[in-house]
């Protein structure tokens, strides 16, 4: 698979203009069996930006990321961590929808790291346009997009963490005031936290409690905003 790269016009300057790019990337398989490329949704100049897994069933019919079970998880986990609803952006790692036929349903797939990697440049593109102040990773496969394979979101969630070295490229980097003459520095463009998949508090045993800790890591998020 050629990777989702080629895909993307080096002059997309803003979201819309990507998204529209997005909707013929064949950067890897996926693109053939799903119904449409599903890409991020939100404020543009959201602050801070959620990055999932794939697009689900319902995502893949609507086009549009979270509007299923589990993003009806997020948004209540979202306002009551006391982020603004509003100044959220919502992404995938992989944007299209993997699975497997059974019958005539749709059964959810994981994403292999070649999907994961092929997809990347997606989501770089993205942060190099929305330019966030906090990256909220849910899972492990957006955790396995960002912070590498060995990364174990079980034992280090609800930790701000520096922007992983794997992505300290120049696009990844926002000029920041300094002072009020207009001077700017670099900056990394984001601390990132993750924290569980919203899907994993529907599979608990305990909702009320894996839904408690999720809340209690998105807590952390909303303290790191500026
Ligand atoms: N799960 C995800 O990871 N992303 C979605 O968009 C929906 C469900
Ligand atoms: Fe392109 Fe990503 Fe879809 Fe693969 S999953 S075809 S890389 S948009």
């Amino acid at each position: 698979a050629p990777g989702a790269q080629e895909f993307i016009p080096p002059q997309a300057d803003t979201i819309d203009q990507l998204r529209a790019a997005a909707t013929g990337c064949r950067g890897c398989e996926l693109y053939r069996d799903a119904s449409q490329t599903v890409f991020g949704r939100g404020d543009e100049s959201a602050r801070v930006v959620f990055v999932g897994e794939q697009p689900g069933d319902m995502e893949d019919q609507k086009g549009l990321p979270f509007v299923g079970p589990a993003g009806r998880v997020l948004r209540r986990a979202v306002d009551d961590a006391g982020i603004e609803p509003g100044h959220i952006y919502l992404t995938n790692a992989v944007k299209h929808f993997r699975f497997e036929l059974r019958g005539k349903r749709r059964i959810h797939q994981t994403p292999d790291r070649v999907h994961i990697t092929a997809c990347r440049p997606w989501l770089v593109a993205e942060f190099a346009r929305l330019r966030p102040e906090v990256v909220v990773v849910l899972g492990a496969t957006a955790a396995k997009a960002l912070l590498g394979p060995t990364f174990r979101v079980t034992r280090q969630r609800g930790e701000l963490l520096p922007w992983p070295a794997a992505a300290q490229r120049p696009e990844d980097f926002i000029r920041v005031p300094v002072d009020n003459t207009g001077k700017v520095a670099d900056a990394p463009a984001a601390r990132l936290l993750a924290t569980i998949h919203p899907s994993a508090v529907l599979r608990a045993d305990n909702q009320d409690v894996a839904y408690d800790g999720l809340v209690a890591d998105l807590k952390v998020a909303a303290r790191a905003l500026r």
